[in-house]
């Protein structure tokens, strides 16, 4: 058993790349492990800082998408970043000690600002790796589970953890990433699936929604009539049944490349298989959608819970740093 922490941003409903790339192995990690999982409203504000007319609603929309595909908030702690004022704590602290250097060599920065189409940085976004850093400590975390542009953050962290027992005492353990195999998921447009392109298949779309965004996917432009011949190793809907449908991957591709099957029954097909997937988050999604009172009542609590073991370990700091 050990300590788990992991985090998002609150960027509102998430789609099947959030359910597959992370969320299902939360789920997994919860049934074995100590978990913390934060929505991490303070990461959101390091970029989305100009418009926040959005942040309570997304939060709430995201706290629903947790709980709908078993996130536990009774097993597991789940709360939101902004409520333990302890992380801003240990951010500053640990700004102290990471040299400038390390900040400006981020690689995951680098990518963020030109998927983001960043122009200034700001003091804030620099240290954005320093309060991930203070999330994951503040629970003494032992595994994060992350994607792939997370590992560059996580070696951030575990040099900083390095640091800080070498200087003052050893409080923290270091913390692992455990990677989590981020299927690249196209979204309907055939570009990388993002809320922000708009291409996305949210987990709580219903059956005519997804059938309508499944119809959309980009196959191979050269099978037009049913009985083309159709290459699967460039058609999107190929790609999602390779996902989804691991039992007939085989059989779809030679049906397809014989000319057997078209390109409709095909995707009506593929639209299935994502709503039998779907349907019982989307039922337990209901359960939830509306009650925003009770939704808030649950990460007060998490956040209560979070509280008080980042109280304790910030007097271990203090205690570790000579500070009163
Ligand atoms: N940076 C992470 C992401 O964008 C989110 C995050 C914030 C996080 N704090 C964390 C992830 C702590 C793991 C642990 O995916």
């Amino acid at each position: 058993m050990a300590r788990v922490f992991s985090g998002m941003r609150p960027t509102g409903r998430l789609h099947i790349g959030h359910l597959l790339g992370a969320l299902e192995k939360w789920v997994e990690l919860q049934r074995e492990h100590e978990c913390f999982f934060s929505i991490v409203d303070w990461h959101a504000l390091t970029t989305g800082y100009k418009d926040t007319s959005e942040m309570k609603k997304n939060i709430s929309e995201m706290a629903i998408d947790w709980l709908s595909v078993g996130i536990d908030f009774e097993k597991s702690t789940v709360f939101l970043q902004s409520q333990v004022k302890e992380h801003a704590e240990l951010h500053l602290l640990l700004s102290m000690i990471i040299p400038m250097a390390w900040l400006e060599r981020n690689p995951t920065l680098k990518s963020m600002l030109q998927d983001m189409h960043i122009t200034t940085v700001n003091y804030g976004l620099m240290g954005y790796p320093v309060l991930q850093t203070a999330d994951i400590l503040m629970y003494k975390g032992e595994k994060v589970p992350v994607g792939e542009d997370q590992v560059p953050h996580l070696e951030m962290s575990r040099e900083i953890v390095r640091s800080f027992n070498r200087m003052y005492k050893p409080v923290f353990p270091e913390p692992e990433a455990i990677l989590t195999q981020t299927p690249r998921l196209l979204g309907i447009d055939g570009k990388k699936m993002s809320k922000s392109l708009d291409n996305c298949i949210y987990i709580s779309d219903d059956q005519d929604i997804i059938k309508k965004k499944v119809q959309m996917l980009v196959t191979d432009p050269q099978k037009i009539r049913k009985n083309d011949p159709g290459r699967p190793e460039i058609c999107s809907v190929f790609e999602y049944h390779k996902i989804f449908n691991l039992g007939e991957t085989d059989q779809i591709a030679a049906d397809c490349r014989a000319g057997r099957l078209g390109c409709v029954a095909d995707k009506n097909h593929l639209a299935e298989i994502i709503d039998r997937r779907l349907k019982p988050y989307r039922e337990k999604r209901k359960e939830y959608a509306e009650k925003t009172g009770l939704i808030q009542d649950m990460l007060n609590e998490g956040s209560r819970r979070a509280q008080k073991i980042a109280a304790k370990t910030m007097s271990d700091v203090r205690d570790a740093m000579g500070l009163f």
